[in-house]
């Protein structure tokens, strides 16, 4: 499979990484297109890829074209490869807010994936939701399924709007663990914890509890209610957060990001 990634970035990274990992592609078939010459350098440096600055010339001879710039540097790459595009080739974007029909009007080409993918994939254990355009043959979403598994979990929705609500809750989602965690570590340290004791418990338990809760099967709230004996100092924990009113809290937030994901959408 001939792969080409428009813009080397953190996110292109984890998916060239991963492809390469997990023997999708090889090293021969894959191109990184990308305007910085740092980021040239380290990519042919760590993974021994072709790389260019000319994004034209880049998209030749591809299966897969992926786009990953931000979104604010969409337009002039999109620009440049939408008449060097062939219909048998199919264009995955992961650029947040983008959508499929500015897409396929931008690059003139009607077989286009979306993807709104999340930074953990950058370890393997990413959550990407995509869609596609009807274009899109079997095969194609084949190859974008595996693509996708090789950075962690994916999900194709058939609708489009799924991906804005996506980019609430496994988008955003790592910014509001990283935030609950960096709450956390202080309020151990506010009772007397060092840092580096506090932030070992603290991310083993969240660990420990995620693989608890993938494990078992069990749902959240039953897992909660075994370590919550009445009267006991998980209780006692449990009346604070209710009495702030964490549930709503979360989904003000939540929504605030969807919200904000569909105007930048354009919705
Ligand atoms: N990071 C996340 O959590 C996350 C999650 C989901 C989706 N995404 C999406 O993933 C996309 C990439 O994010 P990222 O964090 O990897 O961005 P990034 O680190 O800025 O990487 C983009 C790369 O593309 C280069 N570039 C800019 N204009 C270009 C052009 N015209 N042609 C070729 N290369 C160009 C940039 O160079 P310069 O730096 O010199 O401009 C940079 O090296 C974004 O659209 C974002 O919405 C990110």
């Amino acid at each position: 499979m001939k792969i080409t990634f428009i813009g080397g970035g953190a996110m292109g990274e984890a998916m060239l990484s991963a492809v390469l990992g997990k023997g999708l592609t090889t090293v021969q078939e894959t191109c990184i297109s990308d305007v910085s010459d740092t980021r040239r350098n380290h990519l042919a440096q760590k993974y021994r890829v072709a790389v260019t600055e000319n994004n034209r010339q880049a998209v030749n001879q591809s299966d897969i074209v992926v786009l990953a710039v931000k979104p604010q540097n969409l337009t002039e790459p999109m620009t440049e490869i939408s008449d060097q595009l062939k219909p048998e080739q199919l264009v995955l974007s992961i650029i947040a807010g983008a959508r499929l029909e500015t897409l396929c009007q931008g690059l003139n080409h009607r077989s286009v994936v979306r993807v709104m993918p999340n930074t953990p994939a950058q370890i393997g254990e990413g959550m990407s939701v995509w869609t596609a355009t009807s274009e899109v043959t079997t095969t194609q979403k084949e190859r974008t399924g595996s693509i996708l598994s090789a950075m962690g979990r994916e999900i194709y929705v058939d609708e489009e709007k799924y991906l804005d609500m996506a980019t609430a809750v496994s988008g955003s989602g790592p910014a509001y663990f990283f935030l609950f965690i960096e709450s956390l570590v202080e309020s151990a340290m506010d009772i007397g914890l060092t840092r580096e004791v506090a932030a070992e418990l603290v991310l083993q338990t969240m660990l420990g509890s995620a693989h608890l809760l993938r494990k078992s099967g069990k749902p959240p709230s039953e897992l909660r209610r075994l370590v919550t004996s009445p009267g006991g100092t998980t209780a006692a924990a449990m009346l604070q957060f209710e009495k702030g009113g964490l549930t709503n809290l979360v989904k003000q937030a939540v929504s605030a990001a969807y919200h904000r994901s569909r105007e930048l959408a354009g919705n």
